[in-house]
């Protein structure tokens, strides 16, 4: 069972006890699928003003809706396109203060207002992103690229690439 409080996004020890959480869940965890599934449920309960948090998954060179919590979602997004696409492609995290201001943002739900987008990379071969939507503006900052980096390098390592078979 998931115990874990709900803890102060702004603390300073947050993306710490994340991190740890993760661990918890996911490095005995053989099945991917039921990793990246738990890594999108503990970031949409302990994310303050998140509206999307999930997966795009790369698959023949598009990115494949994965794992996420939020509302349905557009199922494949085209490497270069988007700010998923955008990200994947770059290798890069991408923060998106206001999307109305990213051009080729891919409005998936009317609601968000920013973003934020971290690829997958394991081993140098790119895997997918990460990606996240706020209500708010601004709502990323360094401190949250940061700390979504390093969220997303312990489950890179933590998950059975060579089992992922979608
Ligand atoms: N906004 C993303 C599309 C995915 S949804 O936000 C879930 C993009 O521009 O790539």
């Amino acid at each position: 069972m998931y115990r874990a409080q709900k803890f102060d996004s702004s603390h300073l020890d947050f993306y710490l006890f994340l991190r740890q959480e993760l661990v918890h869940l996911a490095e005995h965890e053989d099945e991917w699928l039921a990793a990246l599934g738990n890594a999108a449920a503990l970031l949409w309960h302990q994310l303050d003003d998140v509206n999307w948090a999930g997966f795009y998954l790369l698959k023949n060179g598009l990115l494949v809706l994965g794992p996420f919590q939020g509302k349905p979602a557009c199922s494949a997004i085209v490497l270069g396109q988007g700010v998923c696409g955008t990200a994947a492609v770059n290798r890069q995290t991408i923060v998106v203060p206001d999307v109305h201001e990213f051009p080729g943002h891919i409005a998936c739900d009317a609601s968000s207002q920013s973003e934020i987008v971290v690829p997958l990379v394991y081993r140098g071969e790119l895997k997918g992103v990460l990606d996240i939507d706020s209500p708010k503006k601004n709502r990323f900052l360094a401190r949250d690229a940061a700390g979504l980096e390093e969220f997303v390098a312990v489950l890179t390592q933590c998950l059975a690439w060579d089992k992922v078979v979608f």
